[in-house]
């Protein structure tokens, strides 16, 4: 099933390179293959990365967000000069080592807020799949350095793990199983990590 749709993709994308003369050679059928296969791919990412429990810690905003409907943080916070809270009033105040079932505020090693430039609400999948990727807007990471943090990252594992609210109800954790999406996100860097246009 899903190969049928690849392979008639493709068809689709070589015809619009103009037809004969582009299947001649194979050259750019294997470029569109690629591309498509990465955008089919970081597509998949994209589910996990737009996730309230990622998002809420990469907001436009000057404040982190809560709960699967992104709330704006409750009591106020905001991100302050180092996005680790304004200053007295540090984020690691609350957010423990670890999830605190017992007053419902979640924890993880060195819990603070992602900078202004890794803001991701409101990007459509192309715009966060090459955001990902600029060392500009990604904390000057090359792809190998994006996909250790991907898979091996403790505050982006949290999302996994994300323990219980205050109302002692268990928070959804991110789609896909943790795995499934290392495994994802190595194939995806693995075959040239295209992003959707
Ligand atoms: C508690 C807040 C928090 C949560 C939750 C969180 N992040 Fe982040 N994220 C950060 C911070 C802080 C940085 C910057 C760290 C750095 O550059 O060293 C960051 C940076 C990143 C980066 C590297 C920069 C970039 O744009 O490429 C990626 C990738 C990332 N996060 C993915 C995720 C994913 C996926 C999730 C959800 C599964 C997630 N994060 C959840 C705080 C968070
Ligand atoms: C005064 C205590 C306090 C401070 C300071 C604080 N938080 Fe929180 N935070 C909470 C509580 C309580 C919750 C849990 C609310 C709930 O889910 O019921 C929470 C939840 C969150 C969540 C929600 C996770 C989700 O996906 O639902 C994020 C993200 C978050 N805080 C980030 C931050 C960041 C970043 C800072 C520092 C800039 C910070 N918090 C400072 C108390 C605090």
């Amino acid at each position: 099933m899903l190969r049928l749709n690849f392979a008639a993709a493709v068809v689709m994308l070589m015809g619009g390179f103009g037809g004969p003369a582009a299947a001649q050679t194979s050259a750019p059928a294997m470029t569109a293959e690629t591309k498509l296969e990465g955008a089919r791919l970081y597509l998949q990412i994209h589910q996990v990365l737009t996730h309230p429990r990622c998002l809420n810690c990469h907001p436009k905003g000057d404040s982190p967000k809560q709960g699967n409907d992104r709330h704006i943080h409750s009591p106020p916070i905001t991100r302050g000069p180092h996005d680790d809270g304004p200053l007295g009033v540090q984020c690691a105040a609350c957010h423990q080592q670890a999830n605190y079932a017992a007053s419902g505020v979640p924890g993880a090693s060195n819990w603070h807020l992602a900078p202004i430039s890794m803001a991701w609400e409101d990007k459509t999948p192309g715009e966060l799949c090459r955001a990902l990727l600029d060392p500009r807007t990604n904390g000057k990471r090359d792809l190998k350095a994006t996909v250790r943090h991907l898979t091996q990252d403790k505050l982006v594992a949290w999302g996994w793990e994300p323990g219980t609210d205050s109302d002692r109800r268990q928070r959804e954790p991110v789609p896909i199983a943790k795995a499934e999406f290392n495994r994802i996100v190595n194939a995806w860097a693995k075959a040239g990590a295209a992003c959707p246009d």
